[in-house]
């Protein structure tokens, strides 16, 4: 598989707080990498990182072969990264399509009939066809995460960031936005930070883990959820002391 995003030796610490520490990994299209970490392990921070809104102290961050770093974050937006954030923050006056056809605009950077298609195809697969007239403000949360969903893709990305996008959701509601991410999956490269186990298990291909900005651990899910690294930093049970 082509590699769709590579990072290399990332770095980013504000003073003493480092929240990445030499990060390196890569992603493909039609992966999905979860990401896991305690709170202030790094996770958004790598988001922003990606994304443009912080830049890096060093390290490189390629997307289809190119170098983003120095790029601002606008222009990467165009090159084809989107990120649905943990709290959906939609126009909540405008109506769902608005709020679509305002991603595939002012994120993609399409125009007329091309915006309204891109638009039209995300609503449908995020399954917000029946929804596209009312105002984005009354919709329940999950509709309101499909509506994070349909804004990354409305934008044509390569790669999609998703910030816990199933955090807040009953158990059936889950089930149906891992149902959607898996779908999407076959189209983009996929980023997924959540704290939710069974969802990531159910859909990345990989996990990794994060501490205090260092990446501990890069493993198939299960064997991440397993293991001792994980065990520790979640529940403080010292790695050699596991059966
Ligand atoms: N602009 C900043 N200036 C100083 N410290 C920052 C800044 N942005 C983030 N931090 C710190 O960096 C650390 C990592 O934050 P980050 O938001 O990436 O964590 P996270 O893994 O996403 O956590 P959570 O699970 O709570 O969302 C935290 O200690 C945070 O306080
Ligand atoms: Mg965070």
């Amino acid at each position: 598989m082509t590699r769709v995003l590579e990072v290399k030796g990332l770095r980013k610490a504000y003073g003493e707080i480092v929240v990445a520490d030499e990060i390196t990994f890569d992603l493909a299209c039609g992966e999905c990498l979860g990401v896991i970490g305690p709170n202030g392990a790094g996770k958004s921070s790598l988001f922003n990182l990606l994304t443009g809104v912080v830049a890096p102290d060093r390290g490189s961050i390629r997307l289809d072969g190119r170098e983003l770093v120095g790029v601002p974050a606008h222009r990467r937006a165009r090159l084809g990264i989107a990120r649905a954030f943990q709290i959906p923050q939609p126009f909540a006056h405008l109506s769902v399509r608005e709020n679509v056809l305002a991603a595939a605009t002012f994120g993609a950077g399409l125009h007329g009939e091309a915006a309204e298609a891109a638009s039209r195809e995300a609503l449908q697969r995020t399954g917000l066809a029946a929804h596209v007239a009312k105002p984005a403000g009354t919709l329940t949360l999950l509709d309101r995460k499909r509506l994070e969903l349909a804004k990354g893709i409305a934008s044509a990305p390569k790669l999609l960031l998703l910030d816990e996008v199933a955090g807040g959701l009953t158990e059936p509601e889950v089930q149906q936005i891992v149902a959607l991410v898996r779908e999407l999956k076959r189209s983009y490269a996929v980023i997924w930070i959540e704290h939710i186990a069974h969802a990531l298990k159910a859909v990345a291909d990989r996990v990794m883990v994060l501490h205090f900005g260092r990446k501990l651990l890069e493993d198939a899910p299960q064997a991440v959820l397993d293991s001792a690294v994980v065990r520790e930093i979640y529940m403080g049970i010292p790695a050699d002391a596991a059966a």
